[in-house]
């Protein structure tokens, strides 16, 4: 199974913090955001990753991760998305790389408490179609969300006004290698976006796509207030951990 990290877009949500450079180098506790989800990844066994990247800071990725020895890989792949023309867009450009396999996207702003390794495994037994990951939130109208009926999803709505659930999409999606043609075959929304929702509407159109519930926390970095949140939940995730930890003698 192949692993795609989408950092691309331009952040806008976060300015000025992202007028001297890409959203997904800003960071988060001790570690640069780009450094969660593909931890994310590896701790799932992927080791063949994609980053796709674009805007004008494109090249510190490479400056900061090199071949990605710090996680214990061989090689980090790259390629550059220009403009901001949606999750979507940025996904089609990972055609070449997926090679007809499944693949795991994360978008690069998500983070996670929890390994993803079991839904991964779940989906790497998945005959055919894509699996999506829920999580309840206070903040639906926020994200992309699922209208779910017993365990099947009727519909998902991208940032609806008055939300039918609390379920929010994750940005974690797993695909079949339909998805490019699929990718393809999309209209830009209102904002202008290529939209990964309508990605997986088509998916649950067709009565292919599967779910979980996302176990731990998650958050995403969007904004001041969901990038300070996710701050924060690492911070206290790393404390809980160090605290465990034996106490090394000076
Ligand atoms: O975080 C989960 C949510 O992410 C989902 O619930 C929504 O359904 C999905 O549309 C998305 O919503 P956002 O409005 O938060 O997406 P945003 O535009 O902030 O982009 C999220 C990441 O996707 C960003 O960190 C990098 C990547 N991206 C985005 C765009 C627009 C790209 O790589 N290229 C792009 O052109």
């Amino acid at each position: 199974m192949k692993g795609v990290i989408l950092a691309g877009g331009l952040g806008k949500r976060l300015e000025p913090l992202t007028r001297i450079t890409n959203k997904h180098l800003l960071p988060v506790y001790g570690k640069p955001m780009i450094y969660y989800p593909i931890q994310a990844l590896v701790d799932a066994g992927i080791k063949d990753i994609l980053i796709v990247t674009g805007g004008n800071h494109a090249g510190e990725f490479l400056r900061l991760l090199g071949n990605g020895a710090e996680f214990g890989l061989k090689a980090i792949n790259y390629t550059y998305q220009k403009g901001e023309g949606g999750i979507a867009e940025a996904l089609k450009l990972a055609e070449h790389f997926s090679d007809n396999d499944k693949t795991v996207v994360i978008l690069g702003d998500n983070l996670i408490e929890k390994s993803i390794k079991r839904y991964v495994r779940d989906f790497a037994k998945q005959p055919k179609g894509a699996k999506i990951l829920l999580k309840k939130v206070d903040d639906p109208e926020r994200f992309g969300v699922a209208e779910v009926k017993g365990n099947r999803i009727i519909k998902i709505v991208e940032k609806p006004k008055l939300p039918k659930s609390n379920y929010a999409v994750t940005g974690i999606y797993m695909y079949d290698k339909k998805v490019f043609d699929i990718a393809k075959a999309l209209k830009p929304s209102n904002r202008g976006e290529l939209e990964i929702t309508d990605v997986n509407n088509e998916y649950i159109k067709r009565g292919e796509m599967t779910f979980s519930i996302l176990d731990g926390w998650w958050s995403d970095c969007g904004t001041h207030e969901a990038l300070l949140r996710a701050n924060n939940l690492v911070a206290k995730a790393e404390t809980s951990l160090r605290g465990r930890r034996p106490k090394q003698s000076l």
